[in-house]
């Protein structure tokens, strides 16, 4: 059984005192949504230790948006694997699509950082997706191959088995224009595909959740489908009725 993940992506969003809002608003509904989703929320790094301290008692869990290429040193500016480790996240998400578009992150880097999160104990949520010309010219399936192939397939079978993948269509991310169900299990099915060519069995663990505009309305649809094990959301994870209301997507 694959683990249903909901995942919060804040991006920079919210002040301090507004993400432990959001958190505690969190926490106070999550009894509603069955205790087989497993939810996390990643705030900026600002907000880290205050957000963890909401989340106490609660099973909820911490990630943070990215962390440095490296261990520690004169990088002004980054922020490290240990750091973030340090005040509680489990999770980190690495290789989003507006890390690699705006701030040129390569596959170079990436593999860097997933080394540094591994290094701390950090589960990486690595995010793979095709831009509309890319779609549009039906290059979507070897876009995700490449970007899974450059940096996932350079991890040990052990690192393996602590990965969430996500798969965010760049397209469809704060467009309000979803894949369809269809689409997504389409290509998660072939990302599955494509991590089984390397790790075999360990393949049909692996989660591997949508994003781009999943919202309340939708969510229930692309969950339901076999190789979709959850969402990493953007907008709709500010509000927490909304982000809740997604984790309902999986039927009890
Ligand atoms: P939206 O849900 O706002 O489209 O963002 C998706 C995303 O990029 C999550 O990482």
């Amino acid at each position: 059984m694959r683990k249903k993940i909901v995942a919060g992506n804040w991006k920079m969003n919210t002040l301090p005192a507004e993400g432990v809002e959001l958190a505690k608003g969190v926490v106070a509904g999550r009894g509603e949504v069955c205790s087989c989703v497993n939810f996390i929320v990643c705030p900026p790094f600002t907000h880290l230790s205050m957000v963890a301290e909401a989340l106490k008692g609660s099973d909820i869990e911490l990630g943070a948006q990215n962390c440095a290429a490296e261990a520690k040193g004169a990088y002004t500016g980054e922020v490290a694997a240990s750091m973030i480790a340090a005040l509680g996240c489990k999770y980190v998400i690495l290789g989003h699509s507006e890390r690699r578009q705006y701030y040129g992150e390569t596959s170079a880097t990436l593999n860097k950082k997933m080394e540094q999160a591994y290094a701390n104990n950090l589960t990486p949520i690595y995010c793979v997706g095709e831009n509309l010309e890319e779609r549009e010219a039906g290059k979507h399936f070897d876009v995700v191959k490449a970007q899974i192939e450059e940096v996932v397939y350079n991890l040990t079978e052990e690192q393996f088995k602590n990965l969430v993948i996500a798969y965010e269509p760049v397209w469809a991310i704060g467009t309000g224009k979803t894949a369809t169900a269809d689409q997504a299990q389409e290509i998660h099915a072939y990302i599955r595909k494509v991590l089984a060519e390397k790790f075999g069995a360990a393949a049909a663990e692996c989660p591997i959740l949508y994003g781009g505009s999943c919202k309340p309305a939708n969510a229930a649809e692309i969950f339901a489908k076999e190789d979709v094990d959850g969402g990493l959301i953007g907008g709709a994870a500010l509000k927490a009725a909304d982000f809740l209301a997604i984790g309902k997507g999986f039927q009890k």
